[in-house]
């Protein structure tokens, strides 16, 4: 089997991806949102998981990650728990649990630690959040950011496209990156921005920095597994590697399955009782 060959068999921390940047060893981390393919990426060696909320893209089939609930979150998060030992566990805290106010975010934070037993919590935004990040992380949980296209806000944009490609949005993003540092993240996910600012961030910053579509000149990738497994099919943006093409052989291992029922050669005899 073409794994990876993991020697430091410890759980991650958040501070074995801190020690990750300073030796300048790269962090790659994958999405998942159920227990079979946990167990199966945490065997593989990957440094931590997400449980994104685009869950509501690839497991629900919505076209936003706004319709997703706190509820759905601790499903897909205590699953996927259920199926890790070494990997970290970062959750995304869905759409409308942390921008009301502080105190219902720290509620909604602190529940779905406890309910999901995830490591560690992800939130959207920059600046205008800074002080629900800072109260989460005042009560011992530890957060990674996400700047750049930030999907929940998806509505506000208009576009899926490159953020902070204009001088502007690409300062506010330097700001923001050092405003989550300062307020206590353990690490950042920057999504879909240039590689030159992207690069720039992960430099400035003591804290590891995880790009998706953000170049290479960071301490880290993400990708979401169906994606880079090949099984969202037509969905092929420039950022996405396809390491596999589980839709077809999917596809052909079914399409097997359906001629071997039919021609009655499954079950063989061997194949009862
Ligand atoms: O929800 C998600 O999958 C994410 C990644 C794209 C980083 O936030």
């Amino acid at each position: 089997m073409a794994g990876y060959l993991v020697e430091d068999t410890r759980k991650v921390t958040t501070l074995r991806l801190q020690e990750m940047k300073e030796k300048g060893e790269k962090i790659a981390m994958l999405t998942v949102y159920d227990y079979t393919m946990a167990r199966i990426l945490d065997d593989a060696g990957l440094d931590a998981v997400l449980i994104g909320d685009s869950a509501a893209n690839v497991m629900a089939g919505y076209t936003t990650t706004l319709p997703m609930t706190i509820d759905h979150m601790i499903y897909h998060a205590s699953s996927v728990v259920r199926g890790v030992k070494r990997a970290l566990v970062v959750c995304d805290m869905p759409f409308g649990t942390y921008q009301v106010n502080p105190t219902e975010g720290v509620k909604n934070a602190i529940r779905i630690m406890q309910e999901s037993g995830c490591d560690a919590l992800k939130l959207e935004g920059g600046i205008e959040i800074i002080e629900i990040v800072k109260r989460i992380i005042e009560a011992g949980i530890p957060v990674m950011g996400h700047l750049g296209l930030t999907p929940q806000s998806i509505n506000k944009f208009g576009t899926f496209g490159v953020r902070a490609k204009d001088e502007a949005e690409a300062k506010k993003l330097l700001s923001d990156a050092h405003a989550l540092e300062e307020a206590g993240c353990f690490a950042i996910t920057l999504e879909k921005i240039p590689a030159k600012l992207a690069g720039k961030v992960s430099e400035e910053l003591r804290i590891p920095i995880i790009g998706i579509g953000a170049g290479s000149e960071v301490d880290g990738q993400v990708l979401v597994v169906q994606d880079m497994l090949g099984m969202t099919k037509g969905f092929n943006p420039k950022f996405l590697r396809k390491y596999e093409d589980l839709y077809g052989r999917i596809v052909d291992g079914v399409g097997n399955y359906i001629t071997d029922v039919k021609q009655v050669t499954f079950p063989s005899k061997d194949e009862g009782y």
